[in-house]
């Protein structure tokens, strides 16, 4: 298992759009293991393979508490929401900015898992918001956009700044 770099925002390959997972092969398998290696150190509680500028509809995801219960989407598709709810989201691409979002309370995903098998998922409160906010990863989607221009355009300047005394 490797570690794999993270695109920081404003980063352009942070837009691409994902494409579907075709074959779920030894190299989709190593890449699921990676990116589960890569989100426990990061620490984060998703990650979606847009973030390490690969562009395929694959997501990590790890809300426990004990760090030991990770969940693999691979071609995720919500067919159901209820509900809203505005929690604090964060983002690993946005390090250390964290702003509400208006998501889904409830909803039902469906996927595959790591191994190709079909499953659904019924989420609520923090593992939902995780899913939808991976989700908007695989669309070409970061938390902020749905935010105000002058609050992202601080964001931006903030994190650039940033990333200029990091480098
Ligand atoms: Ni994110």
């Amino acid at each position: 298992m490797a570690r794999l770099p993270i695109l920081l925002y404003p980063d352009t390959r942070l837009y691409k759009k994902a494409s579907p997972v075709g074959n779920i092969d030894a190299a989709i398998r190593t890449l699921v293991a990676d990116m589960t290696e890569t989100m426990y150190a990061a620490p984060g509680i998703g990650l979606a393979a847009t973030q390490v500028d690969v562009h395929k509809q694959i997501i990590v995801i790890d809300v426990s508490e004990t760090r030991d219960q990770p969940i693999v989407l691979i071609n995720p598709e919500i067919s159901g929401r209820e509900g809203i709810q505005n929690i604090d989201e964060g983002c690993l691409s946005v390090p250390d900015i964290y702003e509400p979002i208006e998501r889904a309370q409830r909803i039902t995903v469906r996927a595959l898992d790591g191994q190709g098998k079909a499953f659904s998922l019924d989420a609520e409160g923090l593992l939902a918001v995780c899913v939808q906010h991976e989700m908007d990863h695989l669309e070409g989607k970061v938390f902020v956009d749905y935010l105000s221009r002058l609050k992202r355009t601080r964001i931006i300047a903030k994190l650039l700044k940033q990333q200029k005394k990091r480098a």
